[in-house]
């Protein structure tokens, strides 16, 4: 397919100038998770607008160790006027109880938009960047999963939660998205940074999300991420089954939790294979994980591809 960036990022900031014509940065605010797509959205509309605008990381709880830190960071860099919200409480208790995975999604997602319209109003902002892209409509519209940022496509207005929002490239896939950041000059960290599901960890701990297994998770993931990240993969982590398994450890018998390792090639997130890795590094992966993280006591690793599996497990 003939996809030619430069092209593109004209074409949407003159179409985005249109949109926003007669608008103020400061009513804008983008929000951020520091993805691709987010980030290379946010940076398409201060263009248009020739100005920095508000970029909101939200913490939601859900998010890797040390994230939101660097994503403000990085975004100060690119001359946002960029922020972290403290929406921990509000998210995780929406989640609270919560064990049906569509159930799950649609609690974030509700949880979620009532936060963005808290940070909007408090901002005085009436437009909402979102990095939506064209993955996310069709496997929303097609019914395969509650996509937590498709709104419009699926009935749900805005306007009911204050504000509009502005989706400058929900035509593009994931590819296309890293051609226009590395056009766009944005650094590497950016441009090849794996997708991480918006719903986060919630969609990667199977059955209650709890601050517990959260923290358990947070701590595996990075273990995973750290030792593959020389793969060639689409994704890579880890998810907290809703069982445990006993093991040893100390010489006694414990009951620990259950974790899988996931590890995906892909082009576009619609299909996946499994990538091969090397047993020794499965070895190192789960010495590593069952040493440093005394709640979890097996470790597994899940050789389906997409189809017939999703890429998430929830
Ligand atoms: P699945 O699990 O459906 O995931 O194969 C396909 C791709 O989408 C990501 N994903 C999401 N991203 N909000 C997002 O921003 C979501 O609700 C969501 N659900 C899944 C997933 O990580 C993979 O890249």
């Amino acid at each position: 397919m003939q996809f030619n960036a430069g092209e593109y990022i004209e074409r949407t900031i003159k179409k985005l100038k249109a949109e926003l014509s007669g608008v103020r940065s400061e009513e804008i605010l983008a929000a951020c998770s520091g993805g691709v797509d987010s980030t290379v959205s946010a940076v398409l509309v201060s263009k248009a607008v020739e100005k920095p605008i508000k970029a909101v990381y939200i913490d939601d709880g859900l998010r890797r160790i040390g994230e939101g830190e660097r994503v403000v960071e990085v975004l100060r860099n690119l001359g946002f006027n960029a922020f972290i919200y403290d929406a921990k409480k509000k998210v995780l208790g929406a989640l609270k109880g919560k064990v049906d995975p569509e159930e799950k999604r649609k609690a974030f997602r509700e949880a979620f938009y009532s936060v963005l319209g808290e940070i909007i109003a408090k901002n005085n902002a009436k437009f909402l960047v979102q990095g939506t892209i064209a993955a996310d409509i069709v496997e929303t519209v097609g019914g395969i999963k509650t996509q937590h940022n498709v709104l419009e496509q699926i009935g749900i207005d805005p306007e009911k939660f204050g504000f509009r929002v502005i989706e400058p490239i929900k035509d593009l896939y994931k590819w296309q998205v890293r051609l226009v950041a590395k056009e766009l000059g944005l650094p590497d960290e950016i441009v090849y940074r794996k997708a991480f599901p918006g719903p986060g960890l919630a969609i990667r701990i199977v059955g209650e999300v709890t601050w517990e297994k959260l923290e358990i998770l947070r701590k595996a993931t990075k273990i995973v991420e750290e030792e593959t990240k020389d793969l060639d993969s689409f994704q890579n982590f880890a998810v907290l089954l809703d069982l445990k398994a006993t093991g040893v450890k100390d010489g006694k018998r414990v009951y620990g939790y259950i974790v899988v390792v996931r590890v995906v090639s892909s082009q576009d997130a619609i299909t996946a294979r499994f990538v091969e890795i090397p047993y020794e590094k499965l070895r190192k992966i789960s010495l590593r994980i069952t040493s440093e993280v005394p709640e979890i006591s097996r470790v597994l690793y899940d050789v389906t591809d997409k189809p017939p599996a999703t890429i998430e497990f929830e």
